[in-house]
């Protein structure tokens, strides 16, 4: 999978994916993240990007043509599957959305500052428009960082059977039981006798009791 990032703060970015799973995952050459800098395609000598709106009102707005420029420069290298843009009013992402886009192969994503994007962007060349909840962000980069860890950690080969992802919260509707570690106590506080019986089908049993139980008092919606 290749994902392309289209910001006009892509050093906000930069030290997110050189760490930990999502270092390993470009490492690996189970992905590749590239961060392009809005500014690179201005078309002017001040590289400027954004501009007033047409009709008043406060906040700049980032203009059509740099992004436009890099979308196509991009588009004449490669053929994508989706392009993003990360927007408050976008689709809620959930763990499904996630999961179909794990098995695309080329992504851009369009991180948003400002006012937003001039509407003619979304209209001509955004495919999806996602938002990560219902709370606004200074720029789209955080969410674009979300969603690509959340797809990234799904690459096959990414995590190990250690950190598999299929016992992830969300991925069955329910939200992950609770685990525990050494020390056995821990000023008196002591870890459910199940967990050390050595009875496998008996834990599993535990653990799914222990999921619904969660679930539901936690997020009954998810159990509808
Ligand atoms: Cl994608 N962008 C911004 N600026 N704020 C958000 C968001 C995105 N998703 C939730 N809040």
């Amino acid at each position: 999978m290749r994902i392309d990032i289209i910001s006009c703060v892509p050093n906000l970015l930069d030290s997110f994916f050189a760490h930990s799973i999502l270092k390993r995952a470009q490492e690996g050459k189970f992905v590749e993240v590239v961060v392009h800098d809005l500014r690179d395609y201005s078309v002017n000598k001040h590289r400027s990007i954004d501009d007033y709106a047409f009709g008043g009102g406060a906040g700049m707005v980032l203009q059509i043509e740099p992004i436009a420029g890099c979308i196509r420069a991009l588009q004449a290298e490669r053929a994508y599957d989706e392009i993003i843009y990360l927007t408050p009013d976008g689709e809620l992402m959930e763990q499904k959305m996630v999961n179909q886009l794990s098995l695309k192969g080329n992504l851009i994503m369009l991180c948003g500052h400002y006012k937003g994007v001039d509407q003619r962007v979304r209209d001509l060349f955004i495919t999806k428009e996602i938002s990560i909840g219902d709370y606004v962000l200074s720029g789209g980069e955080l969410a674009a960082a979300v969603l690509a860890d959340s797809i990234i950690r799904l690459l096959p080969g990414v995590l190990n059977d250690e950190t598999s992802a299929l016992t992830d919260s969300f991925q069955d509707n329910l939200l992950a039981p609770p685990v525990y570690s050494r020390p056995f106590d821990f000023e008196g506080n002591v870890v459910p006798e199940i967990l050390l019986s050595g009875h496998e089908a008996k834990v599993e049993e535990w653990r799914y009791e222990q999921s619904i139980k969660r679930t539901k008092e936690r997020r009954p919606d998810l159990l509808k």
